[in-house]
């Protein structure tokens, strides 16, 4: 019989072999962060603007893979810790400010067990996204988790993939967009075989096969209010910092990728804040 968490162990060996890849690919650009300790990652930087100030704030990112958008928030003055469940991205992570001189301390961890593995400590910002929630099951305990962690008057700051985006089907030579998967969250997994990644690579991947879940924008919402959160921001974006629709997408000079043709067809990503009350 398969385990309730099986999903972890298959999506964790996945990460595991492509962390390394990622820490020394062109897209990542690690290099930049090390050599330069006043840049910021490119998803950071489009981040700022909404994000605001966050100096002197005690931060959380949660599944912070190789620590790029974390180290970049203690660079705009946040104290931050950074979690993630696959030891390679932590080991990635771990590596990289011993290179950089960033004071962040990464922990390992399952985000479901964020609040445990973090001690109980609380903050005033939980930091997550561009590739975090498909990777879990029930957006509800994503909620509970982030509201554990926050302090009362603490925030979320989630910059995330559409769910129309995650729910379209890979691109067609006629250029529509067609929904193909699921847009609402459902208990079965999406299960998927991919023998690449989303940067520049040569290595060869043998751990290929993840579960994903799509989460619906009101599902997420919901999960949040019902946790006694207050929404205080929403806002789609026609662009993501991928090429999520390979061959459909023209990336700006700030890294972000939006759809060739007629751009304002899609919300590819949005940004969603919001407070514990006091
Ligand atoms: C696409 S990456 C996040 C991207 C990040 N924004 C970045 O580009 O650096 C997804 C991360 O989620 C982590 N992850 C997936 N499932 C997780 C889980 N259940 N608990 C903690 N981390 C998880 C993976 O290890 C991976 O590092």
């Amino acid at each position: 019989m398969r385990r309730v968490d099986e999903y972890l162990d298959i999506n964790r060996a996945n990460w595991d072999e492509r962390a390394p890849a990622h820490a020394i690919s062109p897209d990542y650009d690690l290099v930049r962060l090390i050599d330069d300790p006043t840049s910021i990652s490119n998803v950071v930087r489009f981040d700022r603007a909404l994000l605001g100030d966050v100096s002197g704030l005690s931060g959380v990112h949660l599944q912070c893979h190789i620590g790029t958008d974390t180290i970049s928030l203690s660079r705009l003055g946040a104290r931050m810790t950074g979690l993630d469940f696959s030891p390679a991205a932590i080991g990635e992570a771990r590596a990289l400010v011993a290179r950089s001189g960033d004071e962040v301390t990464f922990v390992e961890s399952d985000v479901y067990e964020a609040a445990s593995a973090l001690g109980g400590e609380k903050f005033d910002l939980v930091f997550t996204g561009i590739g975090a929630l498909c990777w879990l099951p029930s957006i509800s305990r994503w909620a509970a988790t982030v509201a554990a962690l926050l302090k009362p008057g603490g925030r979320l700051f989630i910059r995330e993939g559409h769910p129309m985006l995650w729910a379209l089907a890979d691109a067609r030579p006629d250029g529509l967009l067609v929904v193909d998967l699921p847009y609402f969250e459902r208990d079965e997994p999406s299960v998927w075989e991919d023998g690449g990644t989303y940067v520049e690579t040569d290595a060869v991947f043998t751990a290929n096969t993840t579960h994903e879940w799509n989460h619906g924008l009101g599902e997420i919402l919901t999960a949040l209010i019902t946790e006694g959160l207050q929404i205080t921001g929403l806002v789609e974006h026609d662009s993501v910092p991928w090429e999520a629709l390979l061959g459909q997408m023209t990336k700006d000079e700030h890294g972000e990728w939006r759809l060739s043709d007629r751009p304002w067809r899609l919300a590819a990503s949005y940004t969603l804040q919001a407070v514990k009350p006091r």
